[in-house]
């Protein structure tokens, strides 16, 4: 890994339903790190839901704001960052984490994330005919960005408390590996 990295947070990135979430609240609690969704960030600093955000003014207009929150993260230390599953699409995105967070990819199959997703109405892009179909092609476009990350996890397989471990285990061992 590039030495010039400063690893001071870990970044969850990867597609909706694999667990960034709770995930990430686990691995904060256990590190003594703050937790930070960058949707609820934009939320925050907008006053607007995503999917109004969407709704009125167009995935480009959210893309942006994802792209000058990930610019703001910087100064950030000791923070668990999940990240909206998009955002590792614009490369810009993934180079600015990569110089201050250990990048984790949480992985799960087509078939379960639709089964974690299917209840919740809050992803626009999910508000399709075919919300199945989308996931594959979704997923399947983003696939070589989420490989980008430092860490892959399969999540399928694996508990919440099981993922979060694996994740602590690999920021100490990259913490560890640096002094
Ligand atoms: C999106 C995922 C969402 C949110 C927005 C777009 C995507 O975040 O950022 O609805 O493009 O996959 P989660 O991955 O946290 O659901």
């Amino acid at each position: 890994m590039n030495n010039d990295r400063q690893l001071v947070n870990i970044a969850l990135i990867g597609f909706m339903g694999t667990g960034k979430t709770s995930v990430g609240r686990l691995v904060a609690e256990q590190l003594r790190f703050d937790y930070l969704d960058t949707d609820e960030v934009i939320q925050t600093q907008t006053g607007r839901l995503i999917t109004d955000i969407f709704a009125e003014d167009g995935e480009p207009a959210f893309r942006a704001l994802e792209e000058k929150i990930v610019g703001e993260l910087a100064r950030l230390t000791k923070t668990v960052i999940a990240t909206g599953g998009g955002l590792p699409v614009n490369p810009k995105n993934l180079a600015s984490l990569k110089t201050h967070a250990l990048v984790v990819s949480l992985w799960s199959s087509p078939e379960k994330i639709w089964e974690r997703v299917r209840h919740q109405g809050h992803r626009p892009l999910l508000h399709d005919a075919d919300p199945q179909k989308k996931i594959r092609e979704l997923l399947a476009v983003r696939e070589p960005f989420y490989k980008q990350a430092d860490v892959l996890l399969n999540t399928e397989l694996r508990s919440v408390r099981e993922v979060a471990q694996q994740v602590v285990h690999q920021f100490r061992l990259e913490a560890s590996g640096r002094r």
